[in-house]
């Protein structure tokens, strides 16, 4: 089969079979994910629920959520039961409101623009600035430099949490909104979210909490025992939550929440326009045309995990957490970086002979995609239930590799890479 680059539409058609096939060989270089060699990207449960998510999706795959409210009375119910199981889940009280959004990018993107309405209507700020610690995800700066606002990141305790201290000297006059994770990605651990809310209350902030990657895992993880600290709309202060539930909700790609505690704040989100020939024309998202399928699947996933389900999968995590530090731990010269709230690991070397990132690299030739930590130096992991199936394998080549380092000085497999997530 000939899979040549195609740079130019053809004439003719090729039949569907053909081009199936094509598809699936394409794939022959990605990362095994299914083999669970993948950390990062893909959260996968099981065929049951990986079949109701692509079946619930087909349902509604060609419907358009743009039409939520005429056209398709479905999708708007579907998206409305959606955030309403979602609000209540994540501590929302009556008057708690929502959007579904294509990912944590739009959620955070709209939290920042709405605390930036917010900011300039009610508190005449103009040109507003955003206080986080150091952890918040990347996306904050570029949600930011779209709508010409200042971020101001403040270094970490050494525990990687928000330092109160440097948070509450950073926030000014032109301040809108703190921003915190719950947990952030780089380390995986939950800043001070109760201390936030209470210094964002008394300054008068915004604050936006960045749950895009605990907010369906951590509420499950504590109703199995794990001690969660309080992080979600429950806690006073708090304005807005992102929660993904392309992530740890086990739904398809294209699906996230942007919530309130105060649903009324929503019309700083919402984008009104009639300035040109068709009228009105109104969306709460970024996105305009907007696929139905993620929210169907969602709802369907949803409905057939119910707590129980996301409570069997925070266990499963849970215990594979356990599993593989202690696996790490009885590596010669590994070091579990602690702490460690949720699902995401670090660990380094304490072993000058052993270079962190090339253990790294040389996982990567036996086909693991690795994640490299910037700060501190070391291996990331996040873990999820595909992910925990390879976990023997992983701590046996983990074992290997470490050995190999050590006894090859100046051990440098081609793939030397600097971290980036790509
Ligand atoms: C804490 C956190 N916030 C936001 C995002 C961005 O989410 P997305 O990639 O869905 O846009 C991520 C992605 O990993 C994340 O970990």
């Amino acid at each position: 089969m000939d899979i040549t680059a195609m740079t130019k539409l053809p004439q003719d058609g090729t039949a569907w079979s053909e081009l199936k096939h094509r598809l699936r060989k394409m794939k022959q270089d990605d990362y095994a994910w299914k083999a669970g060699r993948l950390p990062i990207f893909v959260y996968y449960y099981n065929e049951e629920l990986l079949r109701v998510s692509q079946d619930s999706y087909i349902e509604f795959f060609s419907e358009n959520a743009l039409g939520r409210g005429k056209a398709f009375p479905s999708v708007g119910k579907l998206e409305t039961e959606v955030i309403e199981m979602s609000t209540e889940l994540l501590g929302g009280g009556p008057r708690a409101g929502g959007t579904f959004t294509s990912g944590g990018t739009e959620s955070i993107f709209l939290a920042l623009k709405t605390a930036r309405e917010w900011a300039r209507k009610e508190k005449g700020i103009v040109c507003p600035k955003i206080v986080m610690p150091l952890s918040g995800h990347a996306v904050a700066d570029k949600a930011a430099g779209y709508l010409g606002m200042d971020v101001v990141r403040t270094p970490l305790r050494s525990d990687f949490r928000a330092d109160m201290g440097l948070l509450r000297a950073a926030i000014d006059e032109r301040t809108c909104m703190v921003y915190a994770s719950a947990p952030g990605y780089p380390h995986g651990v939950f800043d001070p979210i109760e201390e936030i809310g209470a210094l964002a209350k008394k300054r008068g902030v915004w604050f936006h909490v960045d749950a895009c990657v605990g907010g369906f895992l951590a509420p499950f993880a504590r109703e199995i025992g794990y001690h969660i600290p309080a992080f979600d709309l429950s806690v006073p202060g708090v304005c807005s939550l992102s929660a993904d539930l392309h992530k740890y909700g086990f739904t398809p790609k294209g699906a996230s929440l942007l919530l309130f505690a105060e649903r009324e704040h929503q019309k700083y989100q919402r984008f009104e326009f009639s300035n040109w020939p068709r009228g009105a024309y109104v969306t709460d998202t970024f996105q305009g045309t907007r696929a139905a399928g993620p929210i169907a699947s969602a709802w369907a996933v949803m409905n057939t995990l119910g707590h129980a389900g996301y409570r069997e999968i925070a266990r499963v995590i849970m215990d594979a957490m356990e599993r593989l530090a202690a696996g790490i731990e009885q590596i010669r010269g590994l070091r579990i970086i602690r702490p460690s709230d949720l699902c995401i690991l670090l660990y380094d070397s304490i072993d000058p002979s052993v270079d962190i990132y090339a253990v790294a690299d040389c996982m990567d030739e036996k086909g693991w995609y690795v994640g490299k930590s910037a700060v501190p130096k070391a291996i990331h992991i996040a873990l999820n239930p595909v992910v925990v199936t390879a976990l023997d394998n992983y701590l046996f080549d983990l074992a290997a590799c470490v050995e190999h380092v050590r006894s090859t000085p100046g051990y440098t497999p081609a793939s030397v890479s600097a971290p980036a997530i790509s």
